[in-house]
């Protein structure tokens, strides 16, 4: 009985290697057409395709490369399988190291800084006082906490959006915003709005045309979370009409874009491929030998998805 490893795009040599090293007696396979159907037990995966779980009749367990499971969420995903999600403290603060390049360079106005550079202009600006820095976080899960800790140990004003209200540690200063109905006033107060959502029916094209006119004039948006959450044509229109300054997107609505996607032209966007932040595999093998060694002994498995909820 063990492992298979079905991770394309991402390389699934780093996983099948610390599966190995962690668990020797283990099979582990990475080529789902090698495995035998029957010995299949645990998968990790990145994406699924509808119909192809039906291939492995024995399996006790799902677990994700990722924080993010909405690529693993398929239709016919049967409701018993225990699906867990990575859990990795250093991917949070990656996360949160890009967030806050992000801010930071808009706050600072660093990219006119650069354009006045290229020009050998020597020209100062007056500086943006806090209470136009504020910083807007949508979810409250460890990456929108680690964004919201970073920005208010370097002074700026933070604010939190999630489904409720909950305490969180070292965030007793924040804003906290929850539920659709408060939303716009989120939005309203975020001078830079950074999305960590986990993608869900709720969250899909959350940031449209109608949220984003929301932020103030010359706001900026930064996207770790997916791609489908922002409508990316929808925010073309309002870079274009100046209500926002500019995005850094590092997730998009098809990955990667085509060439000939705006994304990568435009001079208000900074686009990066999906490098925000991702989990070791080290742990994320550990993770999931301990997740496959609960469901074998009946034992509540750590870091499980709730699938109502999607994350
Ligand atoms: C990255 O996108 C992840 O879900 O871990």
């Amino acid at each position: 009985m063990g492992i298979l490893v079905h991770c394309a795009p991402l390389p699934a040599q780093p996983f099948v290697d610390a599966l190995r090293r962690l668990a020797p007696e283990a099979p582990v396979w990475q080529e789902a057409d090698a495995a035998p159907p029957e010995a299949v037990q645990a998968v990790l995966a990145w994406r699924l395709q509808p119909g192809w779980l039906a291939r492995w009749p024995q399996l006790q367990v799902l677990c994700s490369t990722g924080a993010g499971v909405d690529k693993l969420l398929v239709p016919d995903l049967p409701a018993h399988l225990p699906v867990t999600r990575a859990v990795d403290p250093l991917q949070a603060q990656a996360l949160a190291q890009y967030a806050l390049a992000a801010v930071l360079r808009h706050v600072r106005a660093l990219p006119q800084y650069a354009a006045q550079q290229a020009a050998a202009q020597w020209k100062r600006h007056p500086q943006r006082p806090p209470a136009q820095c504020r910083v807007g976080v949508l979810g409250q899960g460890e990456v929108g906490q680690a964004v919201a800790r970073a920005a208010q140990a370097l002074g700026l004003p933070v604010a939190l959006w999630g489904r409720s209200r909950r305490p969180l540690p070292g965030l007793a200063e924040a804003g906290r915003w929850a539920g659709d109905a408060e939303l716009p006033a989120l939005l309203a107060a975020s001078d830079v709005l950074v999305c960590t959502l986990p993608l869900t029916p709720a969250t899909r094209g959350l940031l449209n045309r109608h949220t984003l006119a929301q932020l103030p004039a010359g706001a900026h948006l930064v996207n770790i979370g997916r791609g489908e959450h922002l409508v990316e044509a929808e925010l073309r229109a309002l870079l274009d009409s100046g209500h926002l300054h500019s995005a850094t997107l590092d997730v998009f609505e098809r990955e990667p874009p085509t060439p000939d996607n705006w994304v990568w032209q435009h001079p208000q966007v900074t686009a990066t491929p999906h490098i925000a932040g991702e989990a070791r595999a080290e742990l994320v093998a550990a993770q999931c030998l301990e997740a496959w060694q609960c469901a074998r002994s009946g034992q509540a498995i750590p870091r499980r998805v709730d699938l109502s909820a999607g994350y």
